[in-house]
């Protein structure tokens, strides 16, 4: 009987890992599916003319970008080990193996959105502002992120 309780409570603790850790890798994805938002749902929309250009929606989603930008290092802190069910894109293990270097890529976006923002004034100036924040977006993806279909 003894024994059976240890094995149930073994399995209920297996459990309870394998639903932290797909915790921890869809806090990492909403985390980067909220900045996915603000560039392609609002400026990216803006530039292509598939939505007016709006000043205040701008502001608002260049302040939520920088809000959301500097939580990275803090939310990709903890290693999954594995991926969102079902999901597009993963997180690469070399976060977990050179941590300092994907840490280093986050500083260049909060840097170029500091630096555009008070630029953008129409959707012209928005495309220049929106590359410019994409690059360093691409930079960090480019080594880091992994497509799974
Ligand atoms: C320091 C590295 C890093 C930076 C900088 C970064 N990302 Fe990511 N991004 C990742 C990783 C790793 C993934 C894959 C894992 C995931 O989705 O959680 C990802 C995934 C994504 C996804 C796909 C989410 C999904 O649906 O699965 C979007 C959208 C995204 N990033 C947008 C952005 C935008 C926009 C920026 C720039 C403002 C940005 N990211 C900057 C590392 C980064």
């Amino acid at each position: 009987m003894k024994r059976i309780v240890v094995a149930v409570g073994a399995l209920l603790l297996g459990a309870g890992v394998v639903l932290a850790q797909q915790d921890v890798a869809v806090q990492q994805q909403n985390l980067m599916k909220t900045q996915g938002k603000s560039m392609y749902g609002v400026m990216l929309k803006m530039v292509k003319g598939e939505i007016p250009y709006d000043q205040a929606a701008v502001t608002a989603a260049m302040t939520d970008l920088e809000a959301q930008v500097v939580k990275i290092p803090t939310v990709f802190t903890p290693n999954p080990k594995e991926d969102v069910a079902d999901a597009n894109f993963g997180a690469s293990q070399k976060i977990w193996q050179s941590k300092a270097d994907f840490d280093a890529k986050v500083p260049p976006v909060s840097k170029t959105i500091a630096e555009v923002k008070g630029s953008v004034k129409d959707a012209a100036s928005l495309k220049v502002a929106f590359d410019a924040i994409q690059a360093k977006c691409t930079d960090c993806h480019e080594t880091f992120r992994v497509k799974l279909k």
